[in-house]
């Protein structure tokens, strides 16, 4: 049985690809209900139109409060039937009103390995730190902005005064793998929350290959 999804993104919409790509190769047990950007111009848009997913545009500034932004989301969403929410680039922070109505079923991808750089340009803000070690994480959403309980990481290296668009797309790459991982434990309802702590079920099946590059916690699963 797949899980309904939908996925909110305000941009390119590489992450979107990376789990439609999954979801085609019935890696991903999801069904994508709908993509919904707050972006008219969002790239991703197009990638969903391509795979004949449906879509919607909300423009924030059609709305007067955060609130009523949100409601007309979840009714979009619940209208579509679906269960669970994959933000995707969405840059917008989400209010009580969204997140009450998907509890617990609200997944992020962050490109910086939370609670380090928060906020809108993880990437930039850990090249400019000089780290030698970036990455990304997949988290639950709470009420706070990148502050939900952790679901997996991946860190990578990273070359002080390197070009930032380089350690970019090294992030990027590891995005497209973590953030349909977490989905995918989602799917198979292997994940509990105890506080900060995300717990994962065990599960009879195997590991992917790990490429040398980057670290992977929990262990990435073939096909991811
Ligand atoms: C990703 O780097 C994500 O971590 C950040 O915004 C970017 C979205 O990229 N929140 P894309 O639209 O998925 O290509």
């Amino acid at each position: 049985m797949s899980l309904p999804i939908a996925v909110l993104i305000s941009g390119s919409g590489s992450n979107l690809q990376s789990i439609i790509e999954k979801m085609e190769d019935n890696i991903l047990d999801v069904d994508i209900k709908v993509v919904l950007s707050n972006k008219a111009d969002a790239y991703g848009l197009k990638r969903a139109e391509a795979y004949g997913i449906p879509t919607a545009v909300l423009s924030h500034k059609d709305f007067g409060p955060r609130e009523e932004f949100d409601a007309e989301m979840v009714r979009i969403l619940k209208e579509a039937g679906v269960e669970a929410v994959v933000m995707a680039g969405f840059m917008r922070i989400i209010t009580p009103v969204f997140l009450n109505a998907f509890p617990g079923k609200i997944v992020n991808i962050h490109p910086a390995i939370l609670p380090s750089f928060p906020g809108v340009d993880g990437q930039g803000d850990a090249a400019k730190y000089g780290v030698q070690l970036a990455g990304c994480t997949a988290h639950f959403v709470d009420e706070k902005m990148d502050h939900g309980a952790v679901i997996i990481q991946a860190a990578v290296p990273a070359y002080p005064g390197e070009d930032e668009d380089e350690l970019r797309e090294r992030i990027l790459k590891q995005e497209h793998r973590i953030l349909p991982q977490a989905v995918q434990w989602l799917a198979k309802d292997r994940l509990s929350v105890e506080g900060r702590f995300v717990k994962l079920a065990e599960a009879d099946v195997d590991l992917a290959e790990t490429d040398g590059l980057s670290l992977i916690n929990p262990p990435l699963e073939v096909g991811f």
